[in-house]
């Protein structure tokens, strides 16, 4: 029987829509002098952020764990070809080939983080900041690929991954899903951001 089950938690979800919002606004404000506070806030929200997936991929439920979605590249590249033919596995957590795309969304977008920090330095070398900016532009074509392979993953499987990404459910036979949303962690996440913010882009230019 078809039933409705509880994929992602709220931490993951909160975690995913705020990184892609924080990292396209620091995108955004990247190129304006005037806009160095709010980039630089955005950074750091970004950078923070992710430290947060990196501890959650070890203690989180059952599908945000890094172990249910560490692949080897044969069973990707085996996904891949079974998707090009039209008939890929489903997979309730990250497919292998999807999982290829979000390993390198973070560990590109730490990155990222990382160098941010240490461009912002007195002492800082061009060549961490070249990198920043080099490694930015490599996420954004990533971030093209994972688009895409949403985009296909939906489709071929008639599942709007989008929406699951908001609400955490997806359709499935099994009686796979998680217990426990952790909705007071996400709400948690939020309030740390927002609080972040105001605090930080009052801080005069420095
Ligand atoms: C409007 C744009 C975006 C949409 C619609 C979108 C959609 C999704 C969806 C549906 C998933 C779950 C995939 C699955 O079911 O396996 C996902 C996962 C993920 N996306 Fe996006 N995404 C967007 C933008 C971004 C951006 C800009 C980034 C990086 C800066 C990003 C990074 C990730 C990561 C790291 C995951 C894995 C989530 C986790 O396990 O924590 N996404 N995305």
């Amino acid at each position: 029987m078809i039933r409705r089950i509880l994929v992602w938690d709220v931490p993951t979800r909160v975690f995913h829509w705020l990184q892609a919002l924080s990292f396209g606004a620091a995108y955004l404000t990247a190129f304006s002098e005037r806009m160095r506070n709010y980039h630089v806030a955005l950074g750091y929200i970004l950078l923070g952020l992710l430290v947060f997936r990196l501890l959650w991929g070890f203690v989180g439920t059952r599908y945000a764990r890094f172990r249910s979605f560490l692949f080897n590249p044969k069973e990707s590249f085996v996904y891949l070809l079974t998707m090009v033919k039209g008939k890929p596995a489903h997979y309730l957590g990250h497919n292998p080939a999807g999982s290829v795309s979000v390993w390198l969304l973070l560990g590109l977008g730490l990155f990222i983080g990382v160098t941010g920090v240490l461009a912002l330095q007195d002492d800082a070398s061009d060549v961490v900041v070249d990198l920043h900016g080099l490694v930015t532009n490599v996420m954004l074509g990533v971030i093209l690929l994972h688009l895409v392979g949403v985009l296909m993953s939906s489709i071929l499987h008639r599942e709007n991954l989008v929406r699951a990404m908001f609400t955490g459910l997806k359709s499935a036979e099994s009686d796979e899903g998680i217990k426990r949303s952790y909705g007071w962690l996400g709400l948690l996440m939020m309030v740390a951001v927002v609080v972040f913010w105001f605090a930080y882009v009052k801080k005069p230019l420095g």
